[in-house]
């Protein structure tokens, strides 16, 4: 039998741009389908503490309905693999820095968000504060949302 999976957290470099909005867009799906699991996100670096999600992040959310606003950005630290169930990355990078972190004997799963949507054909979600491409991480991570869902109601 599958563990049970409550709390999710999702994973990026900044915390500002990928991870807030997937964890807003997963908070939307899980609404929508029933689903009583907790999310929350984190990134690898401190660079952004405190900080709302990126101005044109905030955008391209709320033009699908998703209000990243009240969300402000946290480090992720070694104690997240005791208190979360599952930890998803954007990328590999994020993985292998969180992986450094891991407390000996912890076992929680760390995945590849892409590894949800595998129609996409993409092994990470390209990180949009570099290319400005808001909106196709946003089509990406909706995707991914929607197959975690679905795994998650299985
Ligand atoms: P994120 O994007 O990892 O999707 O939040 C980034 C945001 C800021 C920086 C890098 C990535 N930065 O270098 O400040």
């Amino acid at each position: 039998m599958k563990p049970t999976v409550k709390r999710i957290l999702f994973v990026c470099l900044g915390n500002i741009c990928r991870s807030p909005a997937a964890e807003g867009v997963f908070r939307s799906l899980a609404r929508e389908a029933g689903l009583e699991v907790e999310a929350d996100s984190a990134g690898t670096s401190g660079w952004h503490v405190g900080e709302a999600p990126h101005a044109p992040m905030q955008r391209a959310a709320r033009a699908r309905g998703h209000d990243l606003s009240a969300l402000r950005a946290r480090q992720f630290r070694a104690a997240d693999f005791e208190e979360f169930d599952l930890i998803i990355g954007m990328d590999a990078d994020n993985i292998a820095d969180m992986e450094r972190l891991r407390p000996p004997g912890n076992a929680t799963p760390v995945r590849l968000f892409t590894d949800y949507a595998p129609q996409a054909g993409a092994d990470h979600v390209p990180d949009p504060y570099y290319t400005g491409a808001y909106d196709a991480a946003l089509d990406l991570i909706e995707a991914a949302a929607r197959g975690l869902v679905a795994e998650l109601a299985r």
